[in-house]
């Protein structure tokens, strides 16, 4: 088969970084095809060099033969070419029709927007995403699912004949991430060739035909998903043997640190308690929306709570605050890296030493030799691919900024760390490190807390593990008697 899209020897430089490194990778018709790698390893920016946001410094994209170089969006658009990026990227202040149709809205004779045929128009193509929204809201009213569909939706208006799609069922729930690969799947049954990024090995090996693996910058190879294993693509993706992803648990229980009583969330009648141990991991397993991060959030002092008590080493505790909270060392790192506190424009060394400033002084002073060698530290153990600690946080890949906030909350040296979805957009080497930094800080003393939406990681990492339904905690589990089945059954309220 001819194929429809050929990537020769594409090369690419940002000041200090090789992002790409002569890479090729060809898409077929119809083809879904898979691009894996670890963070920072270039596959974003391969996306945007397709889709006109980057220019390459050298090699050639060719299209049904044909060399293609488009200087922007709206010109990759036109050759067919269209992108749902790895951060969403509509006006939240705008209507979903009028984010469908961004620039082509249609008009009436005197000029104005026809709203009743761009209502229509954004309708039909929601019904053919089997999207139940309405195009009259405004996006900022949808949830994050919902928003991810609008803006495939979008790329769909375009009749691409390519789609690209960067992460796109990394803030998904399982049901949505179904819905939408099925969906994917639909597409390329009528010839719609998918580019599809993702670090969920168990996804790309349900939906693609073939996988390319970046390493570096560098083109390691493509393979037929139906002739490897997952095994091989993390040595592909990795370049050495990754051993277990989870480590040993802890066998001896610590004296009581933290104990929750009767704590109703504003959302549900329910009474929640619980305790942690010192050392101990706490699973907190649940449907999103189930009320995990908002008891999280509670918890750490960033939302009202209901009623009840929330005890520190046997004194009762009640925080204003976040500031509060972790003056008193307690630390929450949120799902939304966004909203959670980088310092986009700043470095990596200034986001990291931000909370711990003593740690980093003396005499009062900030000492930047201190400074240097947390910052350098962290990015050494997790990996941060980065040419060096004074990058800017925005001039991360996705995963490398998620690594920079966890080294903040670890820096912070916190008596209880809360992580939520702690290795959401992580790659598997990074995220094998972050598990056994967690164990390792509760090796130390300190009590962690884990909420993943990740079945395999909450049974991995936790020593007990609570299951949340509608606002309650609605069981739990030792870890050695948990399953799967029994903590989807406990989430769905059975
Ligand atoms: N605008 C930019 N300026 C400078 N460097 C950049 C820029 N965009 C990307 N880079 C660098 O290029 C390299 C590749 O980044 P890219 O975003 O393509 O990675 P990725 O494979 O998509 O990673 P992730 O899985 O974390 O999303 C990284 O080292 C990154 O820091
Ligand atoms: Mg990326």
């Amino acid at each position: 088969m001819q194929p429809l899209l050929q990537v020769i020897n594409i090369t690419k430089h940002f000041p200090g970084t090789l992002a790409l490194d002569q890479v090729q990778l060809e898409l077929l018709p119809g083809e879904i095809h898979a691009v894996m790698g670890e963070n920072g390893a270039g596959k974003s920016t391969l996306m945007k060099i397709l889709s006109g946001v980057h220019q390459a410094d050298a090699g050639q994209i060719k299209m049904n033969g044909i060399p293609i170089r488009p200087s922007n969006p709206r010109e990759a658009l036109t050759l067919g070419i269209a992108i749902v990026y790895q951060e969403l990227s509509m006006i939240p202040t705008l209507t979903v029709a009028e984010n469908i149709f961004p620039g082509h809205l249609p008009t009436n004779k005197l000029g104005m927007v026809n709203y009743r045929q761009l209502y229509q128009n954004a309708a039909q193509v929601l019904e053919k995403m089997y999207v139940h929204v309405d195009p009259r809201v405004s996006v900022e009213t949808l949830s994050i699912a919902n928003q991810q569909l609008i803006e495939i939706s979008k790329a769909l208006s375009s009749n691409c004949k390519i789609l690209i799609l960067d992460e796109p069922t990394s803030a998904l729930t399982d049901t949505e991430a179904e819905h939408l690969l099925s969906l994917l799947r639909h597409l390329a049954s009528e010839g719609v060739s998918i580019l599809y990024i993702s670090h969920k090995l168990n996804e790309v090996f349900a939906l693609a035909h073939r996988i390319t693996v970046l390493r570096d910058g560098k083109f390691i190879g493509t393979e037929k998903v139906a002739d490897v294993t997952p095994d091989h693509i993390i040595r592909m993706m990795v370049g050495r043997e990754l051993g277990a992803m989870y480590p040993d648990k802890t066998t001896e229980r610590g004296q009581l640190l933290f104990e929750v009583r009767d704590l109703r969330l504003p959302s549900s009648d329910a009474h929640n308690s619980f305790k942690l141990n010192r050392g101990e991991i706490l699973g907190f397993a649940g449907l999103i929306g189930s009320g995990r991060s908002e008891l999280a959030r509670v918890i750490f002092g960033a939302n009202p709570k209901a009623a009840g008590k929330i005890f520190l080493n046997g004194e009762p505790m009640d925080f204003h605050s976040p500031q509060d909270a972790i003056k008193h060392g307690v630390g929450y790192l949120p799902e939304d890296r966004k909203a959670a506190g980088l310092f986009l424009d700043m470095s990596i060394r200034f986001n990291i030493a931000a909370a711990v400033i003593p740690q980093v002084s003396t005499n009062g002073f900030l000492v930047l030799a201190k400074e240097k060698a947390l910052a350098q530290g962290y990015v050494q153990r997790l990996g941060v691919s980065t040419p060096g600690i004074e990058q800017e946080v925005r001039r991360l890949s996705g995963g490398n900024q998620q690594k920079t906030l966890v080294a903040k909350w670890l820096a912070i040296k916190p008596k209880i760390l809360i992580v939520d979805e702690p290795t959401r957009g992580i790659d598997v080497g990074a995220k094998k490190e972050i598990h056994f930094l967690l164990r390792k800080l509760a090796e130390s003393g300190v009590g962690v807390i884990i909420i993943s939406s990740e079945l395999p990681e909450i049974l991995g990492m936790s020593d007990r593990i609570l299951v949340m339904h509608e606002g309650a905690i609605a069981a739990e589990y030792a870890t050695a008697d948990a399953t799967e089945e029994k903590i989807i059954r406990s989430a769905s309220g059975q």
